[in-house]
């Protein structure tokens, strides 16, 4: 059966959520699933907005057919190329032969990378400005070079004002019957997984996204209809907000992020005892994260959140513990700058961590370094609790 839900007389949704998959992009956790979302607009003329991943392809072809209504599909928008919003491209034009697919070079070179069909014979290719008169609506295409492919773009409903985002503005999370941002309690239920959505799948992008930033802040934006998550139409101030953070790499807010590793339990010892001694001097926001036991993509989402990190492994192999390893090459990998950050090594006959774990840290840009990095053999000593005072006292 079609599920569909109307956005406004001439837009329907027509996407659909997996909350099977473990894994969005086959590395990230999504307990609470995803949605691909997809959007038909019928004016004079019919037009498909990006279609959906392969696992909802049923769904989403039901819910086509029906909002079509019995008309034809005349044009399919292609946003972005990445295969969760593109993958049901082929079916598309199998299903529709006379469709004509609405996209710029990059992505028609995508299309006959990813298809068989050659999409240059049923294309019409825009560019940066260019708009598709469909009756009613206008629609405007502004390319967004790296938000986060090099081929997206993002189109605007000049007539509702409304904004084609892609990928931004968009969110992990299934589609539970809410559509719209006014539907939900958008900070408390909302905004975590939308940060860890930007942060792990964009963040590395950010002077691609203040590009788009400033492109969109010339339009009057009634609604942001993204290809993942809700409609935004009642927090588009704040959410541009919190992108104009994140893709600048300014924290969020004043707090400290601790990840550890800890093989037998002490080095989480040494950062339990560090996390009581921020608290009695007052940081109110402290996170505290084992690596071993939440997955990265968390600790990104709170790297990029607070001003302040804390990093403590032990040795492992002379070198540091891998899990740590992959979480500071991680942290490296999305372009952080602007924190202060403080390390905790321990090692029972020759620590080496904290070098290590300073030297991939060392090409941040504009990251304080803390010079004082405690060490611990084996198991923190009474007399070591005055070094992680000190500490401390340089990240409250
Ligand atoms: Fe949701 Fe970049 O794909």
């Amino acid at each position: 059966m079609y599920c569909t839900r109307q956005i406004t007389p001439d837009l329907t949704y027509i996407g659909a959520s997996d909350r099977r998959l473990a894994l969005f992009e086959n590395i990230y956790p999504i307990p609470h699933g995803v949605s691909y979302n997809s959007y038909l607009l019928t004016d004079e003329k019919t037009v498909l907005l990006d279609t959906v991943d392969h696992s909802v392809c049923l769904q989403f072809m039901e819910n086509l057919e029906h909002a079509l209504n019995g008309r034809k599909l005349d044009y399919l928008i292609v946003n972005h190329m990445e295969p969760d919003h593109a993958a049901t491209i082929g079916e598309i034009v199998l299903r529709y032969p006379e469709v004509t697919i609405v996209a710029n070079a990059k992505t028609i070179d995508m299309i006959n990378q990813f298809f068989a069909f050659n999409a240059n014979e049923r294309s019409l290719v825009v560019k940066e400005g260019d708009t598709l008169n469909v009756g009613k609506h206008t629609l405007t295409f502004v390319m967004a070079p790296m938000v986060h492919w090099p081929e997206v773009m993002v189109t605007y409903d000049t007539t509702d004002k409304i904004l084609f985002s892609a990928d931004a503005f968009g969110s992990f999370g299934a589609l539970n019957g809410h559509l719209f941002d006014d539907e939900i309690d958008f900070n408390h239920q909302y905004l975590d997984e939308a940060r860890r959505y930007y942060t792990n799948i964009v963040g590395k992008y950010g002077p691609s996204v203040q590009a788009l930033l400033k492109k969109a802040s010339s339009l009057a934006i009634n609604m942001i209809c993204p290809l993942h998550g809700l409609i935004i139409r009642k927090n588009i101030a704040e959410f541009v907000a919190k992108y104009n953070l994140w893709s600048s790499y300014t924290p969020e807010e004043k707090g400290v992020m601790i990840a550890y590793a800890s093989i037998y339990g002490n080095t989480e010892n040494a950062i339990n005892v560090l996390a009581n001694k921020l608290s009695e001097k007052g940081v109110k926001n402290i996170a505290v994260y084992d690596v071993s036991s939440t997955d990265c993509s968390f600790i990104i989402a709170d790297a990029f959140k607070y001003d302040r990190w804390v990093f403590a492994s032990p040795t492992y192999n002379a070198g540091i513990f891998p899990k740590m390893e992959y979480v500071l090459h991680e942290i490296k990998a999305h372009n952080l700058q602007n924190r202060t950050v403080a390390l905790l090594q321990n090692g029972s006959w020759a620590p080496t961590s904290g070098n290590l774990m300073k030297n991939i840290l060392a090409d941040l840009k504009n990251v304080n370094l803390l010079d004082n990095i405690p060490t611990i053999k084996s198991a923190l000593k009474e007399n070591q609790l005055q070094s992680l005072e000190e500490l401390a006292d340089c990240l409250k």
